[in-house]
C-alpha cells in the first residue's frame, strides 16, 4: 500500500535527522561553523595580564649608503609645501637598546610614515616593532598613530601585536634624541608601555 511507504519514508527521514543532528553535536569540538566560544585557558589567556615598560631608540637613517628610511613618494605639489604633506618614507628602522646605532639591536620598525598635516609637521606613523631580542624574538607591536615631530613628546597607540604580545595594547612615546637638520637622520627614544598575557 503506497500510504504504508510514505509513512516508512516518513521515519526514515525522522531518524536521519536525529542522526545527523547527533553526529554533528559530537564533531563539536573539532569542527565549528564560522564562530565559536571558546575557554582562555586554549589559548594561555587565564594567566593574569602584565603591564610592560618597554625602552629602545628608533633610527631614522636617511643619509649614506644603507639608508634605512627611504622616500618612496615625493610631497603633493598642489599644496603649500612647507610640511611635506604627501611624503611617504618606507623604513626599515633599527631598534637599538642605546641611543648609538652600534650598540645592541633589540628589533626593526618596519612601515612606512607619511606626512599627513598641512598646517604642521605631523606625520601618520604606521609600523611593526619587529623584536629579536630574547624571548620577544618574532614577537611584534603594532603602531598606528599621529606624529607631531616638532612636539617634545608624541604618543601613538599599540593597536595589538603577535607571538608573545597577542592581544597587546597600549601606548607609544616618542622623543627625539637628535636629529640631524642637514641629512634628516633621527634618532628617537621610544618608551612603551604595553598589556599583554
Ligand atoms: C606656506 O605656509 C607657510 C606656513 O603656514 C607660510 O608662511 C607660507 O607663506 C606659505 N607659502 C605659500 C607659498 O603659500
Ligand atoms: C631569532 O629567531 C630566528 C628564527 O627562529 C633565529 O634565526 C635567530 O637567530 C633568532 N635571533 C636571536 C637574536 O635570537
Amino acid at each position: 500500500m503506497p500510504s504504508q511507504h510514505f509513512l516508512t519514508l516518513f521515519f526514515f527521514l525522522l531518524i536521519s535527522c536525529n542522526t545527523l543532528t547527533t553526529s554533528t553535536s559530537s564533531e563539536k569540538q573539532d569542527t565549528f561553523d564560522f564562530v565559536r566560544p571558546i575557554d582562555r585557558k586554549l589559548l594561555g589567556l587565564n594567566k593574569k595580564e602584565k603591564l610592560s615598560h618597554f625602552r629602545f631608540y628608533w633610527h631614522d637613517v636617511l643619509s649614506g649608503k644603507n639608508p634605512t628610511s627611504v622616500a618612496i613618494i615625493p610631497p603633493s605639489s598642489k599644496v603649500n609645501s612647507t610640511t611635506a604633506f604627501g611624503l611617504v618614507n618606507m623604513i626599515d628602522n633599527p631598534l637599538t637598546l642605546g641611543p648609538e646605532l652600534s650598540s645592541k639591536l633589540v628589533g626593526r620598525a618596519q612601515g612606512f610614515y607619511a606626512s599627513a598635516s598641512q598646517e604642521e609637521l605631523g606625520f601618520l606613523m604606521t609600523m611593526n616593532f619587529a623584536f629579536i631580542e630574547g624571548k620577544y624574538n618574532g614577537s611584534t607591536l603594532t603602531i598606528v598613530g599621529r606624529n607631531p615631530a616638532i612636539n617634545l613628546v608624541r604618543e601613538m597607540p599599540v593597536v595589538g601585536g603577535s607571538g608573545l604580545f597577542r592581544f597587546a595594547r597600549g601606548y607609544a612615546q616618542a622623543n627625539t634624541h637628535w636629529i640631524d637638520f642637514k641629512t634628516g637622520d633621527a634618532c628617537v627614544e621610544y618608551n612603551v608601555h604595553v598589556f599583554h598575557y
